[in-house]
């Protein structure tokens, strides 16, 4: 018996990365999985994984950025498989990148287009959709770069702490319709979003994001996807307006001691008031 048995689920951003891994977990996991995506080949792998993972999907293409593809996504997904229980709100890119006095107007909105207006929409067309299923989980990727500076770029930052709030918002007008909404706030997960933007690649990528934060290793697609398929199992029933973080301990704090961090303090084990202390 798998967790999401008899669910409906619409993923956006699924041909890919951390969508990918959460329409593959969610099928393995009996839910049947609206495939969603601006790359129709990507998306039609995503679907072929699904169904070899046991599950039933489809693939329907769709730019997040468009209220009426949105809307239209949703409806596809009770056409065919009869409701709405999920959504995940994933789609996104790094968007608007640089300093501040040189990002564009256009390219600030077009990042808050994909990474905020594409959760509203979700979020608008899924509440009706779930009403009438008698409940559902709303879950939307926001970041960690949502929750302090210095994570992502300006306008991406903006946006995601926007989903994290967004998310609060919304959870309380329809907890009362038994609809649940959360976000997750991933660290550095190595999907194509940062691998393709970097030098050396995937495995560049590995060895960079290995050292960012306390668990010494990359965050993977499946380490989202589990948390996504909790958030949206009954599990998670008394869970709503949360901020998942899935980070390997990076908003925990910097990692300044011990064998990972700069700052080595004397050995022995009592530091004692300062006046006695000598400098080392
Ligand atoms: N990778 C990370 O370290 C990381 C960390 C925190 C948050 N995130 C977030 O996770 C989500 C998934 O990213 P990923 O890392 O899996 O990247 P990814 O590039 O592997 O996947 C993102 C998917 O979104 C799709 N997409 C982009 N614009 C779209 C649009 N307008 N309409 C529909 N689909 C669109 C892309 O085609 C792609 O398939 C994003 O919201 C991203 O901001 C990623």
């Amino acid at each position: 018996m798998g967790r999401l048995d008899g669910k409906v689920a619409v993923i956006t951003g699924a041909a890919s990365g951390i969508g990918r891994a959460s329409a593959i977990r969610f099928a393995g996991e009996g839910a049947a999985v609206l495939v969603t995506d601006l790359n129709a080949q990507g998306g039609e792998e995503t679907v072929a994984e699904c169904k070899r993972a046991g599950g039933r999907a489809a693939f329907h293409r769709v730019d997040v950025t468009s209220e009426a593809e949105v809307k239209a996504a949703v409806d596809r997904a009770v056409s065919e498989f009869g409701k709405l229980d999920i959504i995940f709100n994933n789609a996104g890119l790094a968007g608007a990148i640089g300093k501040i006095e040189e990002t564009t107007a256009e390219n600030w909105d077009r990042t808050f287009a994909i990474l905020l207006r594409g959760v509203f929409f979700g979020m608008k067309y899924a509440v009706p959709a779930m009403r009438k299923a008698g409940g559902g989980s709303i879950i939307s990727t926001a970041s960690i770069a949502g929750l302090r500076g210095g994570a992502g770029p300006h306008a991406y930052s903006a946006a995601k702490a926007g989903v994290v709030n967004l998310t609060r918002s919304v959870a309380l007008e329809v907890g009362k319709d038994r609809i649940r909404v959360n976000c997750i706030c991933p660290g550095g997960i190595n999907t194509p979003l940062i691998s393709n933007n970097l030098p050396g690649g995937f495995e560049m990528a590995s060895q960079f994001l290995k050292n960012i934060q306390p668990i010494p290793r990359a965050g993977l697609p499946e380490d989202i996807a589990a948390m996504a398929a909790f958030l949206a199992s009954d599990d998670a029933q008394w869970i709503t307006g949360t901020a998942m973080v899935v980070d390997g301990g990076f908003t925990a704090g910097p990692v300044l001691f011990g064998d990972q961090g700069a700052l080595r303090p004397p050995s022995g084990n009592f530091m004692g008031p300062s006046f006695e202390q000598k400098p080392k």
